[in-house]
């Protein structure tokens, strides 16, 4: 029991932050309202945008402050990083990331799953079109069966891209080992990994459907 959980999260970085840890509680409340559940999702966004950036390298550059000239830290990165948002729950994730990256570039990719067999399908796609010498983050709230980000994650590699990181908010341990039998190089950043899928593909204990909370679509 020690020894699979331990191959499921190795390659995962769970995001224990007390301020996300909180926020994650109240938008797994039933009762917490959509206009409520929408804006932590952002706020939840911000933070673990600032973790899934922590470690962007940096270069060094000489600059004058009002009093004295120093040498001083920027990205070292030419070109902007991309957000990709898996549709549409990726959205509410991708409001945040931006708050804390403004000059990102985003894509999106539309998928749904197939309600008999969980298959993500496609149903729209639009990227940067220089994705290579780029670095990505590929947000979608909940990593369930991994079918989608899978998915998302093969059409993002046909563009071959600097990096990959996979952000979510919640993983489900089949999802984890789903995803990283197809993409063991995409490092998984999350704010919590729950117990199981349950026989609908929704997480559990989770916090219900993200899309349908966020836009209150129930
Ligand atoms: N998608 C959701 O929105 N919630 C889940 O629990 C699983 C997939």
């Amino acid at each position: 029991m020690q020894a699979k959980k331990k191959a499921v999260t190795a390659q995962v970085r769970v995001i224990d932050h007390p301020f996300v840890q909180h926020k994650l509680t109240l938008m797994r409340q039933f009762q917490t309202s959509t206009a409520k559940f929408r804006q932590l999702m952002k706020e939840v966004g911000i933070l673990l945008a600032y973790e899934v950036t922590r470690d962007l390298p940096l270069k060094y550059q000489e600059i004058k402050t009002p009093l004295a000239p120093m040498m001083a830290p920027v990205l070292a990165s030419e070109k902007k990083m991309v957000v990709i948002s898996i549709m549409r729950a990726g959205q509410g994730l991708l409001n945040g990331v931006l708050e804390l990256i403004p000059s990102a570039r985003v894509g999106h990719i539309g998928l749904y799953r197939d309600p008999g067999t969980y298959v993500a399908i496609e149903y729209y796609f639009k990227f940067p079109n220089d994705l290579e010498q780029r670095d990505i983050v590929v947000v979608d709230p909940m990593l369930a069966t991994g079918n989608s980000a899978v998915a998302a994650v093969d059409r993002i590699k046909e563009a071959n891209p600097l990096s990959i990181k996979f952000l979510c908010l919640l993983a489900a341990p089949e999802g984890i080992e789903h995803f990283h039998q197809q993409h063991p190089d995409v490092p998984i950043y999350t704010a919590a990994i729950d117990e199981q899928l349950d026989e609908n593909g929704y997480i559990l204990p989770g916090l219900g459907d993200a899309g349908d909370r966020l836009y209150g679509t129930k």
